[in-house]
């Protein structure tokens, strides 16, 4: 069984925390994704299961075996990055094979299970060309066959497709959940692409300096964000946001600001509203919730609100519409029949039932999922993957002021050493590593 669960771990460099107090329990043939902005912590997370880095503090299982203190070789992980790490002077059929032979598998079994991870990607009429005479495409399903043949417990991918164009970016992430049905493993997979989070993943933890601020389904972090941090960092184009202050009694609850806004609250959302009136909050609504008066949906209860059209973008199938209203600018994404023209001030409607409003000092949700939403259906209740009921966020956001994770500045003409790294497969970096530092003083000085 492949359940990873990492407890209480710490990553330091010197001043620099990475990551932070990171607990978080991934079930077996979960697809997890770890997603952040740059710097948040999600390689260490990942290099720290794969053995790469040492742990400052906390542990990792695997299963129900600390890991710690096992031999990066002995972990039965494979991990592929965004560079693909093949040997330019090998063949596709080698390159795949390479682990297996550093393993001294014999001969004919390599090739049987290079043969079969070939045709799992679809690469096999390209087995006898070198790395050089592929697409990027083909390239990173070379790198995904020489992860599977190893058979791993745990695949780790770092951001395997962020040098692949649009197109087949898109492509290669349904083949990688393909993949992942397939193969039955445990996946963990890093990205700082929302979209890919969203897409992919059976389960999301988002992160930021080094903190985990909330894990869950993709649909559950959309409904419920714990924070403004995830609620503006899940969801494309992202949620607006507005400060307003809570006025009205129990019967009547408005939010109000300077501009002559005022909209009304839903009856559901008053009661936790309440403790917070003649006070600042910040309210959310997401773009597809701001709607053009004509083509309101059936059943959504709407407040009125007017704001200036500074661009409208046809997408298709619908519209974006950039709006302003006071000194705050955002975003609507409206019928595509809408006739709101550029540089005029228009009606728009508000569906407050789906209204998310924050804590203006700890940026925290106000309301509980069910508040949010009355009827969630029972799946989304509790998460599979972490037993963790997915209604109690499991982390403030970091309020590591002092400790905060700045990502190092890029010297210029400095080799990045890291990148080179990356570059080698797994086991030679794993090899090389050991050689050269104790485990465990690898990265400390
Ligand atoms: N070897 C190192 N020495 C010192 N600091 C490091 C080292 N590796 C990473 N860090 C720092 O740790 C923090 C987290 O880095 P990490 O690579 O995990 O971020 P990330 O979330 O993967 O970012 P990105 O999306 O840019 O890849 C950053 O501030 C980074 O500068
Ligand atoms: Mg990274």
């Amino acid at each position: 069984m492949a359940r990873v669960f990492y407890e209480n771990v710490y990553k330091r460099w010197k001043e620099t925390v990475a990551v932070k107090d990171f607990t978080l329990e991934i079930a077996d043939k979960e697809f997890l994704v770890l997603v952040g902005p740059s710097g948040s912590g999600k390689s260490t997370a990942l290099r720290l299961l794969a053995g790469l880095d040492s742990i400052s503090d906390g542990k990792i299982y695997i299963g129900d075996r600390v890991i710690n203190d096992v031999a990066p070789k002995d972990r039965d992980i494979a991990m592929v990055f965004q560079t693909y790490a093949l040997y330019p002077h090998m063949s596709v059929h080698d390159n795949v094979g390479f682990g297996l032979r550093l393993r001294k598998m014999p001969k004919d079994q390599i090739h049987e299970k290079v043969v079969q991870a070939a045709q799992v990607l679809g690469i096999e009429p390209l087995l006898d060309r070198k790395p050089g005479q592929l697409s990027g495409g083909q390239r990173q399903r070379v790198a995904l066959a020489r992860a599977i043949v190893r058979e791993p417990k745990v695949f780790l991918l770092d951001e395997p497709l962020s040098n692949l164009d649009a197109k087949l970016r898109v492509q290669t992430r349904a083949e990688i959940s393909k993949l992942h049905q397939r193969l039955g493993t445990t996946f963990i997979y890093v990205t700082h692409d929302q979209v890919e989070a969203m897409t992919m993943a059976t389960q999301i933890a988002v992160m930021n300096f080094g903190v985990i601020q909330q894990v869950g389904t993709p649909q559950f972090l959309y409904d419920h964000p714990t924070n403004i941090f995830v609620a503006g960092f899940i969801g494309s184009p992202a949620m607006n946001f507005f400060e307003v202050t809570v006025t009205g009694d129990s019967d009547q609850v408005c939010l109000v600001d300077d501009n002559g806004l005022s909209l009304p609250v839903p009856a559901k959302k008053r009661r936790a509203l309440e403790k917070y009136r003649d006070k600042k909050i910040v309210f959310g609504i997401r773009p597809e919730d701001i709607h053009d008066p004509n083509f309101v949906p059936p059943e959504t209860e709407v407040a009125p609100f007017d704001a200036v059209v500074e661009v409208t973008e046809l997408m298709g199938n619908e519209v974006f519409l950039h709006l302003l209203r006071g000194e705050t600018k955002f975003l609507a994404r409206v019928d595509p029949r809408t006739v709101a023209k550029q540089g005029t001030k228009m009606e728009l409607m508000v569906g407050m039932d789906n209204m998310h409003a924050f804590d203006f000092e700890s940026e925290q949700t106000i309301f509980t999922p069910e508040e949010e939403e009355p009827e969630i259906p029972k799946d989304l209740k509790r998460s599979p993957a972490t037993g963790v009921a997915e209604g109690a966020w499991v982390t403030s956001r970091g309020s590591a002021s002092t400790e905060r994770a700045e990502p190092a500045p890029e010297e210029e003409g400095k080799v990045d050493l890291d990148r080179l790294v990356e570059e080698e497969p797994v086991e030679e970096q794993v090899a090389r590593r050991q050689s050269e530092v104790p485990q465990g003083q690898a990265d400390e000085d």
